[in-house]
C-alpha cells in the first residue's frame, strides 16, 4: 500500500537576481490517512513552499508528490481540478473576501465547484454550525475578530468536503487563547470528519497540542521526523532541541551565575512521569555524585507525558563521567546545558 501522501525526494529552487535559492532539497515524507502531520521550521526554511507544492500551486523542480499512489505531475487538467477540490487550505492572514459576508465566503468554493443552490445553503449551515459561527453568517470580515475570521477560513476550506486540510501558520496571527480555541476546533474536525491535516508552524506548542507526527525542516531539508512523542522524548538534531527549548520553560539566569568548574548542568527527559525519580537516586548511590534538582515539569502530548528535569551534577570528574555513561546505557535522553567538569 502506498502512503496516503508520499513526498518523494522533492526539491524546489527559485532563480532570483541570477542566484539560485534552494527552497526545498530532497524532501521525503510519508503522510498517512488520518495523520495530523506538523512541519516545523524557522522563517525561510521552506515550509510554505512545501505546502504550495502539496496543493499543486507550485510545480517541483524535481522529485514527486503522490496522493494515494497517483503522481500529481501525471494528472491531466480535469483530474488536477478535481484533485484541488479535495484539498482545503487555511492561511495565516485568513484570505477572506472583504466584500462578501461570512456565509458568502463559505459559499465561494461551492459556486466554483458548481454545487446547486439548495445544497449550498444546507452545507453552509452545517459548516457554520461546526465552526460555531451560525450567528454571524451575515457579518462581514471587517466585523469579525481574528479567531472568528479563521473559523470562516476553516469552514470555507471544508466546503467541498476535502480529504486533506493544509494549514499554513493558521494560528500565527492569533493570541494564545484564540490559538488554543482554533487548535481545539481543528482537533474536533479531525475527529468528526476523519480528515488528514498537514500543519505548518514555527511553534512547538502547536505541534505538541494536536499533531501525532512531526518533521523539522531547516534550510529546505528535513533534519528529523517521526512520531511527536519520540521527538519530544529523544530529540536528535540540534534544531529539534532548539525548538523544544524555546518557549518551553526558560531556565532562570541565576542558575548560570554561579559558574562553577565542579558541576555539570543537565537537561534530562523521561517518557512517562514516574520514570525520573529512581534514575536520579541510582546515580547518587552508584556513582558517588550529588544530583541537585533545579527545575522539573511535565509536557502532556497526545499519547504520552514527557517529564523534563534540570539537574546539577557535582562530584569527582570521573564519577560524573561514569554517571553520564550510565544515563546513556539506561536510554535516558540528556543534554549538557553547562559543562563545568
Ligand atoms: N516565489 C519565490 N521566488 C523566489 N524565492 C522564493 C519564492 N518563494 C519562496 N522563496 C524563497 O524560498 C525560501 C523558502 O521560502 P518559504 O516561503 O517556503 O519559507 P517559510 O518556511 O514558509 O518561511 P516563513 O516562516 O517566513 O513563512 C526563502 O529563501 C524564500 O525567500
Ligand atoms: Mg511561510
Amino acid at each position: 500500500m502506498p502512503a496516503f501522501i508520499e513526498i518523494d525526494t522533492l526539491s524546489k529552487s527559485y532563480i532570483q537576481d541570477q542566484r539560485t535559492i534552494y527552497a526545498l532539497q530532497q524532501v521525503s515524507l510519508q503522510i498517512e490517512k488520518g495523520d495530523i502531520y506538523g512541519i516545523i521550521g524557522l522563517s525561510g526554511a521552506g515550509k510554505s513552499t512545501l505546502i504550495r507544492c502539496l496543493s499543486s500551486l507550485v510545480p517541483p523542480s524535481s522529485g514527486r508528490i503522490l496522493f494515494s499512489g497517483e503522481d500529481l505531475a501525471q494528472m491531466g487538467k480535469g483530474q488536477l481540478r478535481a484533485f484541488r477540490q479535495k484539498i482545503g487550505m487555511i492561511f495565516q492572514h485568513f484570505n477572506l473576501l472583504s466584500s462578501r459576508t461570512v456565509a458568502e465566503n463559505v459559499e465561494y468554493p461551492l459556486e466554483i465547484a458548481k454545487i446547486p443552490q439548495q445544497e449550498r445553503a444546507a452545507r453552509i449551515e452545517t459548516l457554520l454550525k461546526l465552526v460555531g459561527l451560525s450567528e454571524k453568517k451575515d457579518a462581514y470580515p471587517s466585523q469579525l475578530s481574528g479567531g472568528e475570521k479563521q473559523r470562516v477560513g476553516i469552514a470555507r476550506a471544508l466546503a467541498n468536503q476535502p480529504d486533506v486540510l493544509l494549514c499554513d501558520e493558521a494560528t500565527s496571527s492569533l493570541d494564545p487563547k484564540t490559538t488554543r480555541e482554533i487548535l481545539s476546533l481543528l482537533k474536533t474536525i479531525h475527529q468528526k470528519l476523519g480528515i488528514t491535516i498537514v500543519l505548518i508552524t514555527h511553534e512547538m506548542d502547536v505541534i505538541k497540542s494536536i499533531c501525532n507526527k512531526v518533521a523539522v525542516i531547516e534550510k529546505g531539508r528535513i533534519v528529523e521526523k517521526g512520531p511527536v512523542a519520540d521527538l519530544f522524548a529523544d530529540p536528535q538534531h540540534p534544531t529539534t532541541q532548539h525548538f523544544l527549548q524555546i518557549g518551553a520553560h526558560d531556565i532562570p539566569d541565576e542558575f548560570f551565575k554561579e559558574v562553577s568548574d565542579k558541576r555539570k548542568l543537565l537537561r534530562l527527559r523521561f517518557k512517562g512521569k514516574a520514570a525520573a525519580e529512581p534514575i536520579i537516586s541510582e546515580l547518587v548511590r552508584k556513582f558517588d555524585v550529588d544530583a541537585n534538582i533545579l527545575m522539573g515539569w511535565l509536557d502532556r502530548l497526545q499519547t504520552l507525558t514527557i517529564g523534563t528535569l534540570i539537574i546539577e551534577l557535582t562530584g569527582k570528574a570521573e564519577n560524573v563521567h561514569s554517571a553520564l555513561q550510565y544515563l546513556t546505557q539506561q536510554s535516558v535522553h540528556y543534554e549538557v546545558i553547562e559543562n563545568g567538569l
